[in-house]
């Protein structure tokens, strides 16, 4: 990043901030180039919270691959109802799936990991790339707790692959933690988290995780553990 210094002096100044605070001075600092992306989990609840209840300039966004759960669509817009304020969407590009899907099917995820990837580039990467084009700072929902890839990210972190600069400020968070909130201030929330969910994105790659499974066990469930991600969050 060009400007160490003034990173490093933002990443002093966030660490010592509630997250309340935090996003003020992020939205404040960069006004009307704040973004957050919600894919509608319980931690992406909270956030969304914090920043329409204080409406702040954050332009939160929602990336809609084709593929989510109803539920995913029954929180979304409950959401728009207790907020009375906009969630902007991203689909994928009509050409690309268009032919993505004629060639290989509707369901070609499970078939390989290299077309679970060109999926998940199509439906999720592309369009976030378009969310964040021009935009200086991200904001994600992301928690240690998910994955030990995960653990090893910063509150405040400069993305090198997205050039940006990203906020992930329930990192530290527990689920505990997470949950309380949700109950605190009457969030709404994917009913599916009722169910065994844990970590929830499109359906044919979500299922309910077991007592005892780790967090992400539900996600892309037939692959190797160490392919599990789907490129919106890449770490060098
Ligand atoms: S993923 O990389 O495995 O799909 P995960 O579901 O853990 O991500 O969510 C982590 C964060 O990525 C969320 O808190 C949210 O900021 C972002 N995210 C994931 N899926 C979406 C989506 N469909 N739309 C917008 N943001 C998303
Ligand atoms: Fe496609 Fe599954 Fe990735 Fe969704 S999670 S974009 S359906 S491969």
């Amino acid at each position: 990043m060009e400007h160490l210094e003034t990173f490093t002096e933002l990443s002093y100044q966030i660490d010592r901030l509630s997250m309340s605070e935090a996003l003020k001075l992020l939205s404040d600092k960069f006004p009307g180039e704040v973004v957050f992306s919600t894919s509608f989990s319980y931690e992406d609840q909270v956030i969304t919270y914090h920043i329409f209840s204080q409406q702040l300039s954050v332009k939160v966004f929602t990336l809609d691959t084709g593929r989510l759960f109803p539920e995913t669509y029954s929180v979304w817009s409950s959401t728009l109802e207790r907020y009375q304020q906009p969630i902007a969407v991203y689909y994928p590009d009509a050409k690309d799936i268009e032919s993505f899907v004629t060639q290989n099917g509707p369901n070609a995820f499970y078939e390989s990991t290299e077309l679970r990837q060109s999926c998940c580039q199509i439906r999720k990467v592309q369009p976030l790339k378009r969310a964040l084009n021009g935009q200086s700072v991200w904001i994600t929902g992301l928690r240690a707790e998910h994955s030990p890839n995960r653990s090893n990210l910063q509150v405040l972190e400069w993305d090198d692959t997205n050039q940006i600069i990203k906020f992930n400020p329930l990192l530290h968070w527990t689920t505990e933690e997470v949950k309380e909130c949700i109950n605190k201030y009457n969030i709404p929330y994917n009913s599916l988290h009722d169910r065994g969910f844990i970590s929830i994105g499109c359906a044919p790659c979500t299922r309910a995780v077991r007592e005892g499974e780790d967090f992400r066990a539900g996600r892309w469930w037939w692959e190797d553990k160490s392919k599990k991600e789907c490129g919106l969050h890449v770490h060098r």
